[in-house]
């Protein structure tokens, strides 16, 4: 007999609760890099009431920049802070699947069913993480034959806000982890976002494609979607002994002096380690400068209204 949802989530249940963390004075800054005042980011107030789940697309044409460890580490810390989360899995790839510990031999179904089949129910397909008040959408390698399939469909780019609807009441904030693409894909999640967040690599061509990425934004606030915005580039893998990741933050700063995260994300070791234990690092290695990051970023976006 096939596993049902609950079930499947059951197997991936554990206590994220481990030892005391890093504070934030490790965490690299924009403002300490760049020599300006940095700015303090409080924990923000519990929240008793849920709902009206603002939706974030983690999006970057350029591969390996961090799109899915920061869905995952940046979902997990908002999780910590009380605000019920949801993380989409839509990249064929599907390494937030792996990156969660959701295997695609143990679904019964995928965030490409949910797309394909207006008959079926996003809340038959939502699984627990291993984080309390974190669910996740899996999505398995079928998903690449989605955009050939939903070519002749009516509305084609507003399938996945129609299969997120139902579940906006229920939960704070939904993240979306896309592929690097930026094709029919890609502007289904920025269709039914909120808001766009850009892991940006701290890398010599790094803005390279930022401009197709700013044209694509556009073309959806234009078309499908025009309450979307610009939450944040994330500058990630970034690297304290070089000048170059020094010299590539402020130039990322000077092309977008008010949308730049003050957090950073420094190169470590630790993350390529949170997807082979498959956990986010804030329950693998609780104390660690980067747990230290994503609860920092995480309280940032907050304060800045991305989420509440
Ligand atoms: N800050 C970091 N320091 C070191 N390694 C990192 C960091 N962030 C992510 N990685 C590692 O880099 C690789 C790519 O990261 P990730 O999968 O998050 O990128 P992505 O943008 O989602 O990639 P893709 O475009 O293929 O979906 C992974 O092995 C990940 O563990
Ligand atoms: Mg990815």
């Amino acid at each position: 007999m096939a596993k049902s949802a609950s079930e499947i989530s059951r197997l991936n249940a554990k206590s994220t609760i481990k030892s005391v963390s890093k504070s934030d004075s490790e965490v690299v800054t924009t403002s300490s890099v760049l020599n300006r005042p940095t700015p303090i980011f409080p924990e923000p107030p519990h929240l008793t009431t849920h709902g009206d789940a603002q939706i974030i697309s983690v999006v970057n044409q350029k591969g390996g920049v961090g799109k899915t460890t920061t869905t995952i580490n940046l979902g997990a810390a908002f999780a910590e802070l009380g605000r019920r989360v949801l993380l989409i899995d839509f990249d064929p790839q599907h390494s937030l699947s792996v990156g969660l510990n959701v295997s695609t031999r143990e679904i019964e179904g995928s965030i490409y069913d949910l797309m394909m089949d207006e008959s079926t129910k996003i809340d038959d397909f939502l699984l627990k993480t291993s984080v309390p008040g974190m669910d996740m959408v899996p999505a398995h390698e079928n998903l690449a034959g989605a955009e050939g399939g939903l070519v002749s469909v009516i509305a084609r780019e507003k399938i996945l806000k129609r299969v997120l609807d139902p579940v906006r009441d229920f939960y704070d904030v939904i993240l979306i982890d896309c592929q690097p693409s930026l094709g029919l894909l890609t502007v289904n999640a920025l269709t039914a976002s909120n808001w766009v967040l850009v892991p940006l690599e701290c890398e010599y061509f790094a803005l390279r494609g930022v401009a197709l990425l700013d044209d694509i934004i556009k073309k959806v606030q234009v078309n499908t979607n025009p309450d979307l915005k610009l939450l944040g580039i994330l500058p990630t893998m970034f690297d304290r002994k070089t000048v170059h990741s020094r010299e590539v933050l402020e130039r990322i700063s000077e092309a977008f002096p008010s949308k730049i995260c003050d957090t950073t994300i420094a190169r470590t070791v630790r993350f390529p380690e949170t997807t082979v234990a498959g956990e986010p690092i804030t329950s693998y290695a609780s104390s660690s400068v980067g747990a230290a990051s994503y609860r920092r970023l995480a309280r940032e976006l907050i304060s800045i209204g991305g989420v509440r």
